[in-house]
């Protein structure tokens, strides 16, 4: 478990304090979940280079905490990560809740120096958006913080500016998202609980160099005239089959585009899927761009009993249960000066 720190270079503190040097000084905590996507049909690449999808996102209990305060006048910005994988995590400019804290306080006009803390409690690169749900909770603390008062749907607008997965990281539940990803629509029927073995993998994968290796083997596959990589099919049939509560039916209908580059990038993934499925899963996936992988079981016992299995086989670095859906970010706690 690595800790990372450093200070930030910014501009000066124009506001005076609210507090007295040295006292306490606000600062609001705020979490927000990680996604995995039920479904995720990947279209051709668009001009900007983003690609079209189609995708079914959900709401796991892996939560990402972070806390924005202001910092004392003078110092500079500070970002510090905690928890597994923190060493992996940018601490300058480019960390997301960095980023989605310079968006409100640029829009607020308002020119105080900040300490931002994380807590890692989603896998680092692991396709399951844990920067993004970084980006979500600052949003939702910074607009605390600021007293804004922003709506859900100004702070999901702001988001969507961040990266294509922070809306649906404020939103939570589950929701089609189409565009990028970053327009939603809540599926609100779909409320049967579900749970999900989690098996994260040593390394993670970055996310354009699996949308690059999709567009390689779909290329590939055209060029040679053979047989076209398979896609997702429809995604209705899922949207129905979450308005009920058979996990066997949702199952067989789950589906990753991003999975065959996933696989094609980190072969040994087959292993890992493998293992999940001989140890009774109903349905193994890689999640999102990867390299974690999902497994869909039955009950929460069968979840126990598959990430026992998975846990003594040694295909993963790490293996949790998580259930979905529960709510987007939120603040947990605001403490005042
Ligand atoms: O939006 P976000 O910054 O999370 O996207 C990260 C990268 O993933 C993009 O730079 C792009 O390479 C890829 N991506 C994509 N199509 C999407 C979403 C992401 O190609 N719809």
């Amino acid at each position: 478990m690595g800790e990372a720190q450093e200070r930030t270079g910014r501009r000066l503190a124009a506001v005076p304090p609210v507090s007295p040097a040295g006292g306490p000084r606000p600062s609001v905590t705020a979490v927000a979940p990680a996604k995995i996507n039920l479904h995720l049909a990947v279209g051709d690449a668009r001009a900007d280079g983003y690609h079209e999808l189609v995708t079914v996102y959900r709401a796991l209990d892996l939560w990402e905490e972070v806390t924005v305060g202001f910092a004392p006048e003078g110092d500079d910005d500070e970002v510090t990560v905690s928890g597994p994988g923190a060493d992996q995590v940018p601490t300058d400019r480019t960390n997301l809740a960095a980023r989605a804290v310079d968006l409100l306080r640029d829009e607020a006009g308002v020119d105080r120096p900040v300490s931002i803390g994380i807590v890692k409690g989603v896998p680092v690169a692991g396709g399951m958006a844990g920067g993004s749900a970084d980006a979500a909770a600052a949003l939702v603390a910074t607009d605390r913080l600021l007293g804004l008062g922003l709506t859900r749907s100004e702070l999901e607008e702001r988001a969507g500016r961040l990266g294509s997965d922070i809306p649906f990281c404020v939103r939570g539940g589950t929701a089609l998202g189409t565009g990028r990803g970053e327009e939603l629509a809540t599926l609100l029927h779909a409320r049967a609980e579900q749970f999900v073995v989690v098996a994260t993998a040593r390394g993670g994968l970055s996310t354009p160099a699996v949308y690059a290796e999709l567009d390689r083997l779909r290329a590939e596959a055209a060029g040679s005239g053979g047989r076209e990589q398979p896609r997702v099919g429809a995604v209705e049939p899922l949207v129905e089959a979450l308005a009920g509560d058979a996990p066997a039916v949702v199952a067989a209908l789950l589906g990753n585009d991003l999975q065959a580059a996933a696989l094609s990038l980190r072969p040994e993934l087959r292993r890992t899927l493998r293992a999940g499925e001989e140890a009774g899963a109903l349905h193994g996936m890689v999640s999102g761009s990867g390299p974690t992988c999902l497994f869909f079981c039955a009950s929460h016992d069968d979840a126990i009993a598959v990430a026992t299995e998975l846990s003594g086989a040694g295909v993963a670095r790490e293996v949790r249960v998580a259930r979905g859906p529960v709510g987007g970010a939120r603040v947990l706690d605001s403490r005042d000066s």
